[in-house]
């Protein structure tokens, strides 16, 4: 039994159908039950705030796919640690034997934000003595519809990103790969279990604006910073965030790995064939 964390975000909605298809016995945990229902899968609701619920959602699983987001960080503190370390926590407590985490690309003590909060989840989860397998994607092709990180302002792609090049990947792909190590056998000790996410192609922004036909405009980093403190950011997340704008605009996200290919056995998709897969 699988239990899924994340299960109604942008790799969950995909990963839930994935593991349904391949008959796989798993339930997800939600934190509403409206959208529990509306996943039409096994569920049970819970929050990874109350580890209470966590342990009791973990009743009878024998690997968790560990993935959540979304909360913004208390005092320079991103919640996800917390959350996270204590689902470690309530796994080995279980008798998981199998974790997938769900990171980011080169997770760093060094990093910031989200970025450094799955570094630390990871030195937490590899020294849990739990078998492990982590994900580190690039950016999400999804961004650009949420709005993740402020990418379209009035159908316009603007932000800091120069003419760096990130090799983004579409949410779908990673939930595949997820649902390849999750039904698969747990790796042993002394394979490879660290797994870099790209799409198959490293776009500018000026080449994604064109693909979603929206004009690009390049904000220079001084005036993104005044934007975002306008917005009554505080200025050490303002700072944080021209972090992570700065790491895309240097090229750090245009390295294209393998990784989709040799885990499902197929190429990932193309920012075409993500847009096309959404109706645009
Ligand atoms: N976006 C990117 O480009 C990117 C790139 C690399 C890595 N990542 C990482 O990928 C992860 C997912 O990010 P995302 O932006 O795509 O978010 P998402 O998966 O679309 O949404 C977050 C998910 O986590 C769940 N969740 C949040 N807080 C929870 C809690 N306290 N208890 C239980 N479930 C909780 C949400 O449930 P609800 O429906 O209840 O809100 C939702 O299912 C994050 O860890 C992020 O750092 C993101």
């Amino acid at each position: 039994m699988i239990l899924v964390t994340g299960a109604t975000g942008s790799i969950g909605r995909h990963l839930v159908r994935m593991l349904a298809e391949a008959d796989a016995p798993f339930r997800a945990l939600v934190r509403d039950a409206a959208k529990g229902e509306a996943l039409g899968c096994d569920y049970v609701v819970g929050d990874l705030d109350e580890p209470g619920t966590v342990a009791a959602a973990l009743e009878g699983a024998d690997r968790l796919l560990l993935n959540s987001g979304g909360a913004l960080p208390v005092a320079g503190r991103q919640p996800m640690v917390r959350q996270q370390t204590a689902a470690v926590d309530a796994a080995r407590a279980a008798g998981v034997s199998y974790v997938v985490k769900v990171s980011a690309w080169r997770p760093s003590p060094d990093a910031k934000l989200s970025v450094r909060a799955h570094w630390e989840i990871e030195q937490h989860l590899k020294a849990s003595g739990l078998r492990w397998s982590t994900l580190q994607p690039t950016g999400y092709m999804q961004n650009f519809f949420t709005g993740e990180g402020g990418f379209t302002h009035g159908h316009t792609l603007a932000g800091p990103y120069g003419t760096g090049r990130v090799a983004y990947i579409d949410a779908y792909d990673v939930a595949a790969c997820a649902t390849v190590l999750l039904t698969g056998p747990p790796p042993r000790a002394d394979d490879t279990h660290t797994y870099a996410l790209t799409g198959p192609e490293a776009l500018t922004h000026a080449e994604i604006a064109d693909k979603l036909r929206v004009p690009f405009h390049d904000v220079p980093p001084q005036e993104a910073a005044e934007g975002l403190r306008a917005q009554g950011l505080p200025t050490w997340f303002v700072d944080d965030l021209l972090w992570l704008y700065a790491d895309m605009a240097s090229g750090t996200m245009s390295h294209v790995t393998s990784s989709v290919r040799e885990l499902t056995g197929r190429a990932p998709r193309t920012f075409d064939t993500f847009l096309a897969s959404n109706g645009r």
